[in-house]
């Protein structure tokens, strides 16, 4: 589902990314670990197509991101849904809102609009907080939104930069358990975190970068700070 072949990729002549091989299978689950600076962010920007690659290829269900032509990037994001670290809700509008905004760009028909933004409120457990807005709600609870934004439209792929970077401890673990719920159901899962309890709690692949190359990646895996710091 998620290939990427040599990948190389530079900031200011010092590569950021450096050779990157990888693929995630259809379904699967799977945490993209390493230090601050390791890489991380860059190679999520990549998959939702922030930035392309200065070598190498990056393939989301067989279409080649860096073949593709600008005007069809907002196709690609339609097929991706996208977690944040700092959730990026609307701050004056309602979750139904936030989580309906898409489908609304998009045209979606407002009885399907509301259809589907109370199936993705009810798969996040949010339905009683549908006419709150974002500063009402407590972190975690921000950050269910914006994972119910990200499911909304359905996509294969689900990707969440740090999602619980924000959150504490009892609530991150919440959520990667939601998240993992949600591959569950055939999502492809790939969460980047340098969150050494969500990782070793859930014993998934644990895919590990630093300085920009994949240095260790297995199945059912913990997070060892020593070996990537
Ligand atoms: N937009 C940018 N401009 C310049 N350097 C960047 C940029 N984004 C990332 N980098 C550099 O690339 C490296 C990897 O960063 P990043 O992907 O953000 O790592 P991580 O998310 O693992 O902390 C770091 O050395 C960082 O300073
Ligand atoms: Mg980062």
């Amino acid at each position: 589902m998620i290939r990427l072949q040599n990948v190389y990729k530079e900031y200011g002549g010092r590569p950021a990314l450096n050779n990157i091989n990888l693929h995630i299978g259809l379904g699967e689950f799977a945490f993209l670990v390493g230090p601050s600076g390791a890489g991380k962010s860059t190679l999520m920007r990549l998959l939702y197509r922030e930035e392309s690659p200065d070598r190498g290829s990056v393939m989301i269900g067989g279409v080649n991101l860096t073949k593709l032509a600008s005007r069809q990037v907002p196709l690609l994001r339609r097929r991706l849904g996208i977690v944040f670290q700092d959730y990026k809700l609307l701050p004056k509008q309602t979750v139904t809102d936030n989580v309906a905004y898409v489908l609304r760009a998009l045209g979606v028909e407002e009885i399907d609009v509301q259809r589907r933004v109370q199936s993705a409120l009810c798969v996040v457990n949010l339905e009683d907080k549908a006419d709150a807005v974002p500063e009402e709600l407590s972190g975690g609870e921000q950050q269910r939104v914006g994972i119910a934004r990200a499911i909304v439209n359905g996509p294969p792929v689900l990707l969440a930069d740090e999602p619980t970077g924000n959150l504490d401890p009892t609530t991150s673990l919440e959520i990667v358990q939601l998240l993992e719920r949600i591959s569950q159901r055939g999502t492809t899962v790939l969460i980047s975190t340098h969150d050494q309890l969500i990782v070793n709690a859930l014993r998934r692949r644990v895919i590990s970068l630093k300085n920009g190359q994949v240095v260790s990646d297995v199945d059912s895996g913990v997070y060892e700070l020593e070996a990537t710091v």
